[in-house]
């Protein structure tokens, strides 16, 4: 049981390492510029995001939050948002269950909220399909910000939305360095598995499936790669990893991680093919890429031998095999770990809290469709990161910057 001063210290902590965060709050908190503003946010509570809605309040923001995760929230970071931060209905149940995770997403929107910050695109169909009255919205999540795409080609998008992950520094930092780290960390905080030896699948070489890849790797893991294109798989043979067909690999490998962004990635014709005692997770943002249901129905009596891992049975009696799923197939880094480090969510709450100010003024301007963040902010926040961590680099010669231009 954490104590109220506890919280404070967790958030602090988080605080005290997101540097260029709290250069950019200080720079706009004066003239409190999101003044008034009504934000609507579904994000993971965590307390880099307690950082984040801080800000945005200090900057004169009125913020409503609910959960992107049934699962991810942390009780620690709930204690101190109710107790410690103004301007923030907090809208979280205890025990969250579907039901109660898209009410928190209606009351939310219930609050009429000008700009939304979503992870998962969510709250945003939500607002959408009430017809709420938006300026403008911004996207943490690759899943997401693909949803939104498709919304927008069907002509449905009803308020300009700018895609925060797509952004180089975010791709990088968050969805490669971060959560490759923390999806393995969820794997050793679930199950306390040793990496080192252990023969590791995993599905999809996007940004995080090739940073899940490299952390794996880089703790002795031997790491097959499994892919569907043929661009992205050819990248992971020429990194050095082996690459093949998930049938093919089910037998003879100890942990499966996906990271595709598609469903039914591990489904019903897998299961029985696995090794004894085979671990399976997901560390892609929705809880389908493993078919869960289909695990549910196949064994009745599957148990939990330890939090947040779930023994199932093969169901075929010729070979009654057993195996794990880790944090019931929903994201591992939030469930199972704290999600992403505060150095990384630095980054990537950076970006939100620039889109935010920046839809703040131009969204009248701006047409409904998704928007990439702008290169030049890409650029501005490696410069600050660089700064902040003392590392120097060359510039081009004026007459290096004609030549360019010739
Ligand atoms: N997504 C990944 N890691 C996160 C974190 N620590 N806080 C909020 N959202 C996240």
């Amino acid at each position: 049981m954490n104590s109220d001063s506890d919280s404070k210290k967790g958030y602090l902590w988080a605080k005290s390492r997101m540097p260029i965060l709290n250069r950019i709050v200080r720079k706009y908190s004066k003239s409190k510029i999101l003044s008034d503003f009504k934000l609507g946010m579904c994000l993971h509570i965590t307390y880099e995001t307690a950082v984040l809605v801080t800000a945005l309040s200090r900057a004169g923001a009125m913020i409503s939050l609910c959960p992107a995760n049934p699962l991810s929230s942390k009780d620690h970071v709930i204690d101190y948002l109710h107790s410690e931060v103004a301007n923030v209905k907090l809208f979280v149940n205890n025990r969250e269950d579907y039901s109660s995770f898209y009410k928190n997403m209606d009351r939310v929107l219930d609050t009429k909220p000008q700009i939304i910050t979503d992870d998962g695109g969510e709250l945003h169909k939500k607002a959408i399909l009430r017809s709420q009255n938006v300026v403008g919205g911004t996207e943490e999540t690759t899943s997401g910000v693909n949803r939104l795409r498709m919304l927008s080609k069907d002509g449905k998008l009803t308020y300009p939305i700018i895609a925060a992950n797509e952004s180089i520094m975010k791709l990088l930092l968050d969805n490669k360095f971060g959560t490759g780290q923390s999806t393995i960390q969820g794997i050793i905080n679930t199950t306390g598995v040793m990496v080192a030896n252990k023969r590791i699948v995993v599905c999809g070489y996007g940004w995080v499936g090739k940073g899940v890849a490299r952390v794996a790797k880089g703790m002795g893991a031997k790491v097959t790669i499994a892919e569907v294109d043929p661009l992205l798989a050819i990248e992971a043979y020429l990194d050095g990893f082996e690459v093949g067909p998930l049938e093919k690999l089910l037998a003879n490998n100890d942990i499966f991680i996906t990271c595709t962004g598609q469903f039914n990635v591990i489904g019903r014709d897998h299961f029985h093919k696995l090794k004894e005692g085979a671990i399976l997770c997901n560390a892609g943002h929705f809880d389908v890429e493993i078919d869960v249901n289909y695990l549910n129905e196949m064994d009745p009596s599957h148990f939990d031998p330890r939090p947040n891992v779930t023994c199932y049975h093969t169901n075929r009696s010729q070979c009654k095999k057993k195996f794990y799923l880790i944090t019931r197939g929903r994201v591992v880094n939030l469930v199972g770990a704290e999600g992403n480090s505060p150095e990384v969510m630095d980054i990537s709450f950076s970006n939100q809290f620039l889109a935010i100010v920046y839809l703040s003024k131009a969204a009248s301007k701006m047409t409904n469709r998704v928007y990439r963040m702008p290169k030049k902010l890409d650029k501005k926040l490696a410069q600050l990161v660089l700064a902040e961590h003392g590392v120097e680099i060359d510039s081009l010669t004026p007459d290096q910057i004609s030549y360019f231009k010739r």
